[in-house]
Formats: C-alpha cells, structure tokens, sequence
C-alpha cells in the first residue's frame, strides 16, 4: 500500500451540475475559508459545457453567492478558491476530449490527484477508462464515485468492475454523504467515547430501534431519475443501511478505514433476508396523494410526474440483525418523501424495568427509558428518563418522564454547522478513507435491498397511497405495533 499525500489537484466531473453547485463549491469555499485545502492544490471543473475558466469561475462565484449565508462570505476566501480554479471540458464518450483533460490534469498536478464523479454513474467506468489509457490514473490517483453505484446487485457490480479495471479498491472512494454529517460522526463518537452506553447496548437491554429519515420536499423536477428509484433504492439502500451500520456494529478496533469497514460489513450480513416469503408482513411501501406540505397544498406523485407510477415514495421496514447482539430486536426503517417534517433520527428504546416496586398511578406511569439521536434539521441527543413528579400525594409518588437533552448547536454554539461534503473532501483529499463506502458494503446492501424489490414484485405488492403531509399509509402503524411497538412521533 502507497501511502497517501495530500492532492494536489482535484478534478471534478460534473462541475457545472446542481449537486457540484447547491453542495460541492460550496463546501470547498468552506474549506477554503478556514485555510484546510491543501497548500498550492488546483481545482479542475470538467464537463460537457464547453466554459472557459472565467465562465466557470463565475459560475463558481454565483454558487457561492446563492449557497453560503452572506454572514460567513469573505472575499479573500473566495479569491483564494477562485485563483485555484481551471476549467476543460470534456465528456467520458468523446477521447479527444478525454486526452485534453489528461493533459490539463498532468499540466496542473504536482503530486497526487483526486478525481471525483458527479455525473451519471454510467460514465464512471469510461471516464475511468479513459484516464488510464492517457496515463493520468495510476498510482498517487484516487477517485471519488457518488452515488447511486447502479440500481441493482448486477449493476453495481458492473460498475464497480469496470472501475476497478483502472483503480484499484483502495484508490475508490465511495461517497454516501450521510457520513460526512457531523451529527452521523458524532454517533459513533456517543457510542466509542463513552463507557456508559457500550454495556447496554445489546438485545438484552434494547427492546428495539427505530431509524427515521422524513423529508418533506417531493421529487423536486428528479422524477425521471426517481421514478426508476423509489424509496429503498434513493435512500434505503445507502443512507439508512449506513446509520444502521453505525448503530448495530461491533465496537471497531481502530477509527481508520480497514477496522471501521470491516464491522460495518458484518452487520450488512446479518441483516434477515426479507423477501417474497415475508415481504408482505415485514415492510410497507406508499406513494404520496395531494396533501398539505408545511401548510402548503401539494399535488399527489403521479401528477407530480404526469403519469400513473408504481414507484414507492415511502418504505418501511422490520429489519433483524441476526447475531448475538441482537437477536430479536427489530429496526424499524422508514423513509419518504412528502412527509409532516424533515427529520433524521435514531431511537433506542430500552427495555422496561425488571420489575417495578412502585404500586398505586405509579405503576402506569412508568415508560421505558430512550435514548434519541436527533441528527437533522437539529442536532440533539435526548435521554428519556424516569422521575418523581414534584409534589405530595397520599396515594403514593407518581412518575413522569424527563428528557436530558443536549443540543449541540448550543453547547457549540460557535461551531458553523458544516455541509456534509467539507468532511468529505477533506478526507478524500487527504486519502483517509473511513467516511466511505467499501466495495462489499454497497454489494451487501444491494443484495439485501434487491431481495426486498422483488419480494414485491413477485408478491405483486403496489405502493399504499398516503397524504402528503402524513406519516405513510396507516399500515405503517401495524408493522411496529405488531410487537407491540409504537412509532416516536
Ligand atoms: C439523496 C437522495 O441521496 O439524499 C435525495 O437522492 C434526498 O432524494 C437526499 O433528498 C437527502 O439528503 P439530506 O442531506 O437532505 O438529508
């Protein structure tokens, strides 16, 4: 293994695209601003808009413009980014232009280079291709892929091979962005840096888990791209199995790529199979109706997309991992679109007392203790708890539940809250690979996820529909309160 050193170039397919604008530019200004991009490094926009660097530098600035808070903009900031700009076009099936990129990418590199994808996942392998054959992706070379890694087991694989033709794995870095999150790194941070949590954290103490992950946007002009998505396979497959991962995963030896991974990648596969045979009973899929959406009327999916679909806007789960630590817990997954409000969470319910020596309204009022990662829009970290409610009663003490809460954006309160990406490129730049995805974790999940897919093809379930504006189709309800469980709302 070659040890990384900082880039010295960043190449950025995709540059002119609304994730490069809305998040990608913005995050290097971010770094930029706080003097963390490496010394002397370039920035290479590169796509099919045939730019000159002044246009792009433009576009660079007005992104800034529209994406940071006037507050935290500064001009020597954004000079310092603008001076690193140059800009080629090119595009991933067209080799003339592939060779001029590989001569720009030469011209401007002074030791390691890190590429990154943001474009339709089909051209990652050419454009991978096509770096190798003009001799700009071997060693020092590193290559950063967005998701979606294909849409199924078998294009995934299909990806991943034809970009491992140039790259080998150690040089790919996968991006699931949630793991740049600040609220996601602190998760591992709650359960690795403290001692209190690690002996509870099993089956014997977890009565079980709940990940929610609501948005209340639509498909927002993506239907093409989502129709042939959905739910489980937009943000299933990545974002939730990943926050999983993070909760259900042995403590690893080491914060570094190998050992983080590698737990991560034990839990993928001891997730129980759901499939045609307990599809029915195990997961529940709506689609969006017209609604209201943070007080607005909002039409349904299909009018959204000017067409009837069978696309599930909305997936929830009964998930198992079968291992010691967690035989018999269920994790509740659910995610939508259109749904009452943007929140990501990670609940965990403990297991009620043992037995309670309280008679009398005490003995009812008892609640099993939580623990809530709040992860968006705030970061929060609440722990429910029982206690004594103030006062004297004859009929003995009565309880109520309280909640030690920890909001971070006040305890650090003057911390910027960061975009997902500013980690992520760090870390990619400077070739720390932790806060990525491996190669068997995206296949593990796909597997997992494909079985689910077809289990509703073949039973021929079709997506429940639900008002925009409301938790899912009411089946929803019954997945959890089967074992006798209910939703934290
Ligand atoms: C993306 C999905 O991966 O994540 C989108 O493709 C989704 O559909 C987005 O809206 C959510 O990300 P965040 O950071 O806003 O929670």
């Amino acid at each position: 293994m070659t040890q990384a050193t900082p880039a010295s170039l960043l190449t950025v397919f995709g540059a002119t695209g609304d994730l490069a604008r809305r998040m990608l530019l913005p995050s290097l200004y971010g770094l930029q601003a706080e003097n963390l991009l490496p010394d002397g490094m370039q920035i290479l926009g590169t796509a099919r808009s045939e730019l000159d660097r002044e246009s792009f530098a433009q576009l660079v600035a007005d992104s800034i413009a529209a994406f940071i808070p006037a507050t935290q903009r500064n001009d020597r900031a954004l000079h310092g980014l603008l001076e690193r700009l140059d800009y080629q076009p090119a595009s991933a099936d067209d080799d003339a232009s592939m060779a001029a990129l590989a001569a720009t990418v030469d011209r401007l590199r002074h030791g390691d280079v890190l590429y990154h994808m943001s474009t339709a996942p089909k051209f990652y392998g050419p454009a991978c291709h096509a770096l190798a054959a003009h001799g700009v992706a071997g060693p020092g070379t590193r290559v950063m892929l967005e998701k979606p890694i294909g849409k199924d087991l078998a294009s995934a694989i299909a990806i991943n091979d034809s970009v491992a033709q140039s790259f080998d794995e150690e040089r790919v870095y996968r991006v699931d962005h949630y793991l740049g999150k600040e609220g996601v790194q602190n998760l591992i941070a709650l359960r690795f840096g403290n001692a209190l949590f690690e002996p509870l954290w099993n089956a014997r103490h977890i009565e079980q888990v709940q990940i929610t992950v609501g948005e209340t946007v639509g498909v927002e002009g993506r239907g093409d791209y989502y129709d042939d998505s959905g739910a489980l396979r937009d943000m299933l497959q990545n974002h939730l199995l990943q926050l999983l991962c993070l909760v259900a995963m042995e403590p690893p030896a080491r914060f570094d790529p190998t050992a983080v991974r590698n737990e991560k990648i034990k839990v993928l596969r001891s997730l129980r199979a759901i499939d045609r045979s307990n599809v029915a009973t195990e997961s529940v899929i709506g689609q969006y109706t017209a609604g209201a959406s943070d007080g607005v009327a909002v039409p349904g999916y299909a009018d959204e997309l000017g067409r009837a679909s069978r696309t599930e806007t909305f997936v929830a789960l009964r998930a198992h991992v079968d291992n010691w630590r967690w035989s018999g817990v269920p994790f509740y997954l659910r995610t939508g679109k259109r749904l009452p409000s943007r929140s990501t969470e990670i609940y965990i319910q403990f297991r009620k007392v043992p037995y309670s020596i309280f008679g009398g309204p005490a003995a009812t009022d008892m609640q099993p203790n939580g623990l809530l990662i709040k992860l968006q829009p705030e970061e929060r970290i609440e722990l429910d708890l029982m206690s004594k409610t103030p006062g004297l009663d004859r009929n003995g003490l009565r309880l109520s539940q309280v909640a030690l809460d920890l909001d971070f954006h006040q305890e650090f309160a003057n911390a910027r809250k960061r975009i997902a990406y500013e980690r992520l490129y760090l870390d990619a730049l400077e070739g720390n690979g932790t806060l990525f995805v491996r190669r068997d974790e995206t296949e593990a999940a796909w597997q997992w996820v494909d079985a689910i897919a077809g289990g509703w093809r073949e039973a021929g379930m079709v997506p429940k529909p639900y008002p925009a504006g409301t938790w899912g189709p009411s089946a929803t309800v019954s997945l959890v309160d089967r074992l006798g469980h209910a939703w934290r709302e």
